[in-house]
């Protein structure tokens, strides 16, 4: 059986824009997370605090996060990554009250995306969820490479089991589980998710899958029906990851609320202003969205 309801996590403002090439203005972000609350997404994921440096994309962090909360609308969330203490307290600082740690299941993704080993990222995250807790912010942990790494292939489940175990014991509240390269289906997404959740309950767990091969709605129903009710996607199905090269976008918000509408699994999203959401920022980028439900419904 599967849920009754899913909980949509929309990264599209942090994972989809951290991986365009044009810098967008953050007038456009705040606007495109004012009509993603309009469209019913009660998470969205906003910005992040790491080094501009790494990703000039996030750079108007402090600015887009700000107007954001000035204007926040009740019972949503804006959470932000912080891959440490420095970027946990500019995020305190501009009033983050939900912030996520990136961790990852392949040493060589580790060092590729936040320059440091696992076992280095983890040592740094503690901090960060100690500090959160004390100024009672909550923390997501994420893992990426569960079902594969750009640079080592595959990766063994339990590798995944004991970074979501470990960033569980340090007081997240959920685990997104992260197929980086969309290289997962859903046998390979199954057993990952078997040997996580015999140390995460499930009710704990997230799926975040890129789309880069065009599993992911796939993966999502494999999850669904192993009980994961929380499913992070991109509006317009924009992005991928500055350090996995040829990666593509998550898997687009519309084609997920397309799916649950289907099967009959409560979103609390409007289907029609996420699809004109989605055509709004496509044209902002310059081009047709992404994703087969917002072409199709367009084409209406
Ligand atoms: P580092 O160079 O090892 O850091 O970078 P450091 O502590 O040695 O400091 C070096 C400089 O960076 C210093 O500045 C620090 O102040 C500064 P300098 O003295 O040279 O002027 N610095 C910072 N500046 C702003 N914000 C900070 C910060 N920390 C240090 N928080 C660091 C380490 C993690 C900062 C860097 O590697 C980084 O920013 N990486 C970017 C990671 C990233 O954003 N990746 C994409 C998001 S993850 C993702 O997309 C996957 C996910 O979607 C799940 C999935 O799909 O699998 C979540
Ligand atoms: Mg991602």
């Amino acid at each position: 059986t599967l849920p009754n309801a899913v909980r949509i996590v929309e990264v599209g403002p942090r994972d989809g824009l951290q991986n365009e090439k044009q810098l967008v203005s953050a007038d456009t972000k705040v606007e495109l997370i004012r009509r993603l609350e309009a469209a019913g997404l009660k998470a969205i994921e906003t910005t992040s605090f790491v080094s501009p440096k790494w990703v000039p994309q996030m750079g108007d962090n402090t600015e887009v996060l700000t107007r954001v909360l000035a204007a926040a609308k009740r019972g949503v969330a804006y959470p932000v990554l912080t891959p440490n203490l420095k970027g946990f307290e500019a995020a305190l600082a501009a009033g983050a009250t939900e912030v996520a740690v990136f961790g990852a299941a392949s040493e060589s993704f580790s060092q590729k995306n936040i320059n440091c080993s696992i076992a280095e990222s983890l040592e740094r995250f503690r901090p960060v969820t100690e500090a959160a807790r004390a100024a009672g912010v909550k923390v997501r942990g994420y893992v990426s490479c569960v079902a594969g790494c750009p640079y080592e292939g595959l990766i063994a489940p339990q590798a995944v089991a004991d970074v979501a175990a470990t960033l569980l014991e340090m007081g997240c509240y959920e685990i997104s589980l992260g197929d980086t390269i969309g290289g997962g289906n859903p046998a390979s997404i199954a057993r990952m998710l078997e040997a996580v959740m015999k140390q995460v309950p499930v009710a704990q767990l997230a799926g975040h899958y890129h789309d880069t091969y065009g599993m992911a709605i796939a993966n999502i129903h494999a999850s669904l029906q192993m009980g994961v009710a929380v499913f992070d996607a991109s509006v317009g199905g924009l992005g991928g990851c500055p350090y996995a090269a040829g990666a593509s976008g998550n898997v687009a918000t519309e084609d997920v609320v397309w799916l649950l509408d289907g099967l009959g699994v409560q979103t609390g999203v409007g289907l029609g202003a996420l699809v004109d959401t989605a055509a709004w920022i496509s044209a902002q980028l310059g081009r047709e969205p992404a994703s087969r439900v917002a072409r199709a419904v367009l084409a209406k």
